[in-house]
């Protein structure tokens, strides 16, 4: 099965990803955490990464054109974050054709601003193993504490107010192209995102026939 999610910062891909991925047993290829491995790591490349990263900039398509085509693999995928703009849209497409890949579907989760400001503002990850939480939507059972590896819960650089409202803006900006490039595939599904996640899961997992 191989699943395309896109939706603005904060409408729930990483949430769904990581649930497709332990009910389908594929992998999770979410191209933010890839990017903020590397900026972990303190390499050039990782500070250059972080320069677009905290002022809520996409990072430039040749970047991350190398980073998906190293990570796809034909057995089976959900793409978390990529594409986001219509010369990514064509260069995945490319990729797919060079690669004999045929992706499933295409899910567009759509959120309103509000939502948005909302999750981000309230989002904590684990540090360790990434898992997403919200303090008041999906809280852990421990204050701080992840629930599936006891790790420490943080907040996410790029989720200050003046950075979610930045990456709000690039989404407006360059989602019509990529929504326009899908829609007139028969893969496309589109779900609300304001619905609760085991309802949007449900929605994806049915158009998929899992
Ligand atoms: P990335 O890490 O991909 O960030 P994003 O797209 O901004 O998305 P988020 O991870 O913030 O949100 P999400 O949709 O995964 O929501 P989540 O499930 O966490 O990218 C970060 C940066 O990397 C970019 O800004 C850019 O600089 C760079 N980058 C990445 N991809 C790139 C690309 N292709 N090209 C160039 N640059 C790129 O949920 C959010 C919150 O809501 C959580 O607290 C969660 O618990 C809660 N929640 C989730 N679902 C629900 C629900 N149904 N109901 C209630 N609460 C919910």
């Amino acid at each position: 099965m191989k699943i395309i999610l896109f939706g603005a910062p904060g409408s729930g891909k990483g949430t769904q990803a990581a649930d497709l991925c332990g009910r389908l047993k594929i992998a999770k290829i979410s191209l933010g955490d890839i990017l903020r491995e590397e900026v972990k790591k303190g390499t050039g490349l990782g500070k250059e990464l972080k320069g677009y990263m905290d002022k809520g900039l996409l990072v430039p398509d040749e970047v991350v054109a190398k980073v998906i085509e190293g990570n796809l693999n034909s057995k089976g995928f959900v793409l978390d974050g990529y594409p986001r703009n219509l010369n990514q849209a064509k260069t995945l497409d490319g990729i797919f054709k060079k690669n004999n890949i045929n992706y499933d579907v295409f899910v567009n989760i759509y959120v309103d601003e509000q939502t948005i400001i909302n999750r981000l503002s309230k989002r904590r990850v684990c540090k360790q193993c990434g898992a997403i939480y919200h303090l008041v939507n999906m809280p852990p059972q421990k204050e701080g504490i992840c629930d599936k590896c006891a790790g420490a819960l943080i907040q996410r650089d790029d989720d200050k107010p003046e950075v979610i409202k930045k990456r709000w803006e690039v989404f407006q900006k360059e989602s019509k192209q990529v929504l326009d490039f899908y829609k007139t595939q028969k893969k496309f599904l589109e779900v609300d995102g304001c619905e609760n996640k085991e309802k949007i899961f449900e929605a994806i997992t049915k158009k998929i026939g899992q």
